[in-house]
């Protein structure tokens, strides 16, 4: 989960780094370090310690170090508590490391190469870098190849050896590394973000494939020493996408963001008024011929599936399983060729997905990915992959990732149902006009962000809160709550109403605010009693209600926030935008780094 990043070439390397590091410090930030190597050659220059990469950024500045050639990390820490030692790049021999994933038998290690006692970290990544000290004899291909032949785990690693000055060497296995020439040399990263300011052509380096950057450019060679060829992809991400824009915060930048990008998710798979995918390949008869639905995802991913769930499920009739990923493999999971798996992640490199598309497509199961990062690695993995167009998501707690998951899963059912035969071209006309009102929808609730600031106002001193909905308003609710957690550090949690009285009921105090989400026509009458439940247990209720109905029952809520009115499927939407922002503003004014929560990491690439 960790955050790497190398440039070798003309300029001073180390603002390079440290800028980099800032924009990839969302893959982990509990410490950070750079090493730079200088033309000569020798030792490079570790500068490294706990905290954030600004506090790396002062340390760098007081000891004035400067170089053309480096390498640098920010940690989500695994192995080894968080300290300056433990902190990357490491150092061992002529080897300089940084490392992000785990290495499993790195116990093994330690006592096959006798490291006991010689090693300055608790991290297994200093274990590698021992190793590949002792199979370096002057030629770094043969002892990168002899290393990872050692190696059980996961990494991506990038290696300076002190004796080859301005190059930079890396491999991986499972963590991503991308890499691309600059107008004087290279750079490499775990992921786009820190590319996209250099230039818009990258790739993806292969598994197991070693490169080799330098002023002269990037070579790439395979486990067998023969030359590989290198496939470029293109980012499409408007470079202004990656900056704050103005906003104190990535998180509301990109929740203001949310109609553009569907836009962009969803105009360029309608033809002739429906959805099309077949840019992406994906056949009416997979679509028609399946018989169950199996999605997999992690966090806000798994809560997109949920929504998809439904949708499918009322509108197809066939079932539908939400397996979180990191469950999946330890249920027995029955998935067979008669199952299409849908795979949701924004990264594109959460490993327990990427674990379980791989087990089910052993399975025989056909795959569709809907992912966010192009050329990630689920995206690689599986038969066919639907990019959502958010551009890049910075914000630990994910928005507009979520909501073009959302459009591209619509889309999906639409086209399903055309698939089957189910739906006449009225029906299909009338849901699609309703999926291209959605970027307006949201931008009548986004102008409404102050009137939701003052509800955020409400909860702000809060110790817990219960969110409380049934059918879709209870999947939205889940991922209403799971944002106020991370961002607010507030306990909450999403109960389905009806199942509230089964037990939780006894924790809702005249101190326990409920947010109540009420969207579903057919479910309103028992949602409302729901409410008046809570209400008469003291519970301070703030209502997101569907249209401007006046309603018979007296007064139930204690602030309401009206929905603009769409068709009941499609309410997700513009709910789920009050949520993000009640979330954004309480973490706001709690005075919280909303971008960057305590203890969690954007990208989660261990199991
Ligand atoms: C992490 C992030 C979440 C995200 C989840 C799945 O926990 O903090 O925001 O929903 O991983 O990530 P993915 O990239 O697979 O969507």
């Amino acid at each position: 989960m960790c955050g790497i990043i190398g440039y070798t070439g003309t300029k001073e390397a180390s603002g390079i780094m440290l800028d980099a590091l800032e924009l990839l410090e969302y893959r982990g930030y509990d410490s950070a370090g750079i090493a730079l190597s200088d033309e000569n050659g020798g030792p490079a220059r570790i500068i490294k310690r706990a905290g954030r990469v600004k506090d790396l950024r002062l340390l760098c500045e007081e000891k004035n170090v400067s170089g053309h050639c480096g390498i640098g990390h920010t940690r989500w820490a695994t192995h080894g508590g968080v300290s300056d030692e433990n902190a990357h790049p490491h150092g061992y021999g002529k080897i300089t490391i940084i490392h992000n994933g785990i290495i499993e038998n790195y116990r093994q290690l330690i006592e096959k190469y006798e490291l006991d006692g010689k090693l300055k970290s608790q991290t297994d990544s200093e274990v590698v870098a021992a190793v590949l000290s002792h199979f370096y004899q002057g030629d770094p291909y043969s002892a990168i190849r002899k290393t990872v032949l050692k190696l059980k785990g996961t990494f991506a690693l990038a290696i300076m050896f002190e004796d080859i000055p301005g190059k930079i060497y890396a491999v991986r296995n499972v963590s991503p590394i991308v890499a691309a020439n600059t107008e004087d040399g290279a750079i490499l990263s775990s992921d786009v973000a820190a590319i996209v300011p250099f230039t818009t052509q990258y790739f993806v380096v292969p598994e197991l494939n070693v490169v080799c950057l330098s002023r002269e450019g990037i070579e790439m060679y395979d486990l067998s020493g023969d030359k590989a060829r290198i496939d470029w992809l293109t980012v499409d991400w408007d470079i202004s996408r990656s900056d704050k824009g103005g906003y104190p915060f990535y998180m509301e930048k990109e929740i203001m963001e949310q109609p553009d990008v569907i836009n962009d998710t969803v105009l360029p798979r309608i033809k002739d008024g429906k959805p099309d995918f077949t840019a992406e390949g994906i056949k009416d008869e997979m679509l028609a011929s399946c018989e169950r639905i199996c999605v997999i995802a992690c966090g806000t991913a798994m809560h997109a599936g949920l929504v998809g769930k439904s949708l499918i499920q009322s509108m197809i009739g066939i079932h539908v399983d939400v397996v979180m990923a990191s469950e999946f493999m330890y249920n027995d999971p029955v998935v067979n060729d008669k199952t299409l798996v849908i795979a949701i992640s924004q990264s594109g490199e959460t490993i327990d997905t990427l674990e379980a598309l791989k087990f089910a497509r052993k399975c025989g199961s056909p795959s569709i990915s809907i992912v966010n990062v192009k050329g990630a690695s689920i995206a690689r993995a599986s038969e066919h992959v639907i990019y959502t167009c958010a551009g890049p998501e910075i914000a630990v707690a994910s928005t507009k990732a979520y909501t073009t998951q959302l459009a591209v899963l619509y889309l999906l059912t639409a086209r399903m149902a055309i698939a089957r035969g189910l739906w006449s071209e009225d029906q299909t006309k009338k849901y699609m006009d309703e999926l291209l009102r959605v970027p307006d929808v949201m931008k009548e609730v986004l102008s409404q962000k102050e009137e939701i600031h003052h509800i955020a106002d409400t909860i702000l001193n809060a110790k817990d809160v219960f969110m409380i909905g049934r059918g879709l308003d209870y999947s939205i609710l889940l991922e209403g709550s799971l944002k106020l957690k991370e961002v607010s550090y507030i306990h909450s949690e999403a109960y389905a109403s009806g199942e509230l009285k089964h037990g939780t009921i006894a924790l809702i105090t005249s101190e326990t605010p409920v947010i109540a989400v009420v969207t579903q026509d057919k479910l309103k009458s028992k949602e409302l009693s729901n409410i008046k439940e809570v209400q008469s247990r003291g519970a301070k209720v703030i209502l997101l209600i569907k249209g401007d109905e006046v309603l018979e029952q007296e007064k139930i809520w204690s602030r309401i926030f009206r929905l603009p009115v769409m068709e009941d499927e499609f309410m997700v939407m513009p709910a789920s935008v009050v949520l993000q922002l009640i979330a954004y503003y309480v973490s706001l004014d709690k005075g919280l780094d909303v971008d960057k929560p305590r203890n969690l990491a954007k990208v989660v690439t261990v199991e």
